[in-house]
């Protein structure tokens, strides 16, 4: 029987290391690992990727291992200097920040190049021993950009797929790169290469043409003696699972005993890793001359901003730490009364349940990023509005605003109109909340992960067979 083999840096499931030395297993954050996570365990698939810590003993790393595989898991463990060097280092400091158009972020450091390379031929061989010769191979995202040229080599005639979740930027960013060329090299290993929109793909065709010099038409890409499909995929979300854990009694029992502490506060929401592409910062900015513009919304409006810990030991993750707290203590500082708080604000995951109810309990979504491949925040929230009530603020350079048309769409670095749109969701009249609310849901439902990875995996066969048949 043939089955997918996923491979992504990261599994659906970390490891943490508890207090007392112990080893538990949870489940990741990110929209990649939530967003498949609906998915890998049908019909006998693998994923395989990093369980998220290190390891240090052999037993320890069979323990988790034997774990994982219970699961449908196949752990790559990472040494104490790859994870520097190639997932803080390479990944998270030099392709990150490029690919989210902040190049001043980027370290192009010659040995954080060297562990990627290494790190991505570990990932080869952990699938070739896995993959028999009918297995669909689909890699994942900018920390395996060489992994399809690297499977190719070994297996000429496999079936591979790729797709990337964050934005594929501009030429003029690509080519400041020492690597770009092995990079883009590095994905036409693949069979089909997806993007979640149509800008990401042309920028990507851009590069390939003047890194390369190989051209396309209609999608498909004449790169030497193979054809590669290049295509667009938005990716959604499980639909039905975060409609109907919206209306869960675990989501109601939260809802009223978070609505006893606040009251009747109006609440807007925030979710977001902490990172700087997510226009934490401008966020808080615009809610604080919301507060200033509108005295009339004081004591009557709270935010609660949850960020979830994200890539810490990386230098710029650090100081964005520092300044979020110092901007919410100010914020808070100067606004707070006896009875409210204007901001709400936890630094830590929360568990699916509790973030049901927190979409439930929001009258307004707050999605600010400055770039974003796709944002599933926003498609979460949509989706949780069961009752159609509810405004979705997003930012433009989102892929989800590609889609979600209904939102209040604005640019996440102009503070006033950011500000006038918080003002414009407290003021809408449920009548519209609703017409919009129901047309991206609509949209969200017919477009869920599982349409996501059976349109992908459709056209995969499509472009192998068409290889097959040309060569
Ligand atoms: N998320 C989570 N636990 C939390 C907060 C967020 O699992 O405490 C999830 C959230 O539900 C979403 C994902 O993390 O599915 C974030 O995905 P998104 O595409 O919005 O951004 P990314 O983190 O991938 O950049
Ligand atoms: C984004 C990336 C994923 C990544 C996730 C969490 O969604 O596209 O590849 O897994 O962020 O980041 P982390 O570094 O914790 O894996």
């Amino acid at each position: 029987m043939s089955r997918t083999i996923i491979v992504s840096n990261r599994l659906p499931t970390k490891v943490l290391r508890t207090a007392d030395d112990e080893l538990s297993f949870q489940a990741s954050e990110g929209g990649l690992a939530t967003g498949l996570g609906s998915i890998y365990r049908q019909e006998g698939n693998v994923w395989v990727g990093w369980p998220g810590l290190f390891v240090a003993d052999a037993a320890e790393e069979d323990y988790v291992r034997e774990q994982l595989r219970h699961d449908s898991m196949e752990p790559v463990f990472l040494t104490e200097d790859e994870i520097s060097d190639y997932y803080e280092g390479f990944s998270n400091s030099t392709l990150w920040p490029t690919f989210h158009y902040f190049p001043q972020y980027a370290t192009y450091e010659p040995a954080h190049w060297a562990a990627y390379v290494a790190v991505n031929e570990k990932f080869c061989q952990a699938v070739l021993a896995l993959a028999g010769p009918d297995d669909t191979i689909w890699v994942h995202d900018y920390q395996l950009l060489l992994l399809p040229a690297m499977l190719r080599a070994a297996r000429p005639r496999a079936t591979i797929g790729f797709f990337l979740h964050i934005p594929f930027p501009s030429y003029e960013l690509v080519r400041v790169l020492p690597w770009a060329r092995e990079l883009v090299a590095g994905m036409l290993g693949a069979d089909l290469i997806g993007f979640h929109t149509f800008g990401f793909m042309r920028h990507f065709l851009s590069s390939v043409s003047h890194l390369l010099g190989f051209a396309a038409h209609n999608g498909r890409l004449e790169a030497g003696p193979r054809t590669v499909l290049v295509d667009t995929f938005p990716m959604g979300i499980d639909y039905e699972r975060y409609a109907q854990a919206a209306v869960s009694e675990a989501a109601r029992q939260h809802e009223a005993s978070y609505r006893q502490a606040l009251g009747d506060i109006r609440v807007v929401l925030s979710i977001d890793r902490l990172d700087y592409s997510k226009g934490i910062a401008e966020r808080l900015r615009a809610f604080e001359q919301l507060l200033l513009r509108h005295p009339e919304w004081r004591g009557q409006v709270s935010l609660i901003m949850v960020v979830v810990p994200s890539r810490d030991q990386v230098a710029q993750y650090a100081a964005l730490k520092e300044e979020i707290d110092e901007l919410v203590g100010r914020i808070n500082a100067a606004y707070r009364t006896m009875s409210w708080t204007p901001i709400h604000y936890f630094y830590r995951s929360f568990p699916p349940d509790e973030l049901a109810s927190l979409y439930r309990l929001a009258e307004v979504g707050l999605v600010t990023p400055m770039r974003d491949g796709m944002n599933l925040v926003a498609k979460e929230f949509v989706a949780s509005k069961t009752d159609e009530n509810g405004v979705l603020i997003l930012s433009e350079r989102a892929g989800a605003a590609r889609e979600l048309s209904d939102a209040l769409i604005i640019n996440p670095t102009d503070i006033d109109q950011l500000t006038a749109a918080l003002h414009e969701a407290l003021v809408m009249p449920q009548a519209e909340q609703a017409r919009r609310m129901r047309a991206m849901r609509s949209l969200v439902q017919q477009y869920d992960v599982f349409a996501w990875t059976d349109l992908f995996m459709d056209r995969l066969a499509f472009a192998k067979q068409q290889q097959l048949s040309l060569h």
